[in-house]
């Protein structure tokens, strides 16, 4: 991984902390939950797919992905990951994705992670674009961007397969407003 520093993230339940092949089962056992998979565009046939990710977060290219544990204080386990993705350092633009395991959805997990994360992209990393591509039916998410500050920009029709099958996408946003103009 090439960051150093973690996001500035305080919660009651749960830490940030890099993520690592460790967590690969974890991690599989509830993106493999229908729930989880339903409204993402995840495609995973096994756990092989999954390592195949770890090659590409373990690059020392600044571009490289980034992804990042969502661990419970109590335990340690891993509860979800959060991260970049389509980073480019030329326009200073990255993508966020993240998923939590169902067992702590509804706990305001995912707005505080995401914000904090928003804000380490642009302090930390430069940016002042993030933006956010999600599944049309993923109300969840939406809400979760949309309490981030993130704004829709528009339907991105047919945007990536998902299983098979072309699938539409919203497209959201949010901007380093100290750096750029809405
Ligand atoms: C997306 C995800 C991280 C959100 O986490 P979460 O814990 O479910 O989020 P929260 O409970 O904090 O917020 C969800 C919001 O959606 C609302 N919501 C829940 N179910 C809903 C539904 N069926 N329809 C509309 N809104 C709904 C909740 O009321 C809440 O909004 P509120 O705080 O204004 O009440 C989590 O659901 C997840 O990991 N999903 C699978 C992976 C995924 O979709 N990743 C994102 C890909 S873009």
């Amino acid at each position: 991984m090439h960051y150093i520093d973690l996001p500035d993230f305080v919660h009651e339940l749960v830490a940030l902390r890099p993520l690592s092949r460790a967590d690969a089962a974890a991690w599989y056992a509830y993106l493999t939950m229908p729930r989880v998979l339903d409204h993402t565009s995840w495609d995973l046939r096994s756990m092989d797919d999954l390592m195949q990710k770890f090659d590409a977060l373990e690059s020392l290219d600044p571009a490289s992905e980034i992804r990042l544990a969502i661990v419970r204080h109590d335990s340690g386990a891993l509860v979800g990951t959060i991260g970049f993705h389509s980073i480019s350092l030329l326009h200073k633009t990255v993508e966020i994705a993240y998923d939590l395991a169902p067992a702590v959805w509804g706990k305001d997990i995912a707005p505080a992670v995401c914000n904090a994360v928003a804000e380490w992209g642009f302090s930390y990393l430069g940016a002042v674009r993030i933006q956010a591509t999600v599944l049309d039916s993923n109300t969840r998410s939406i809400r979760v961007l949309e309490k981030c500050g993130f704004q829709c920009e528009g339907l991105l029709r047919s945007f990536r397969m998902v299983r098979g099958h072309p699938r539409n996408f919203w497209i959201y946003s949010r901007l380093d407003l100290r750096v750029t103009e809405a």
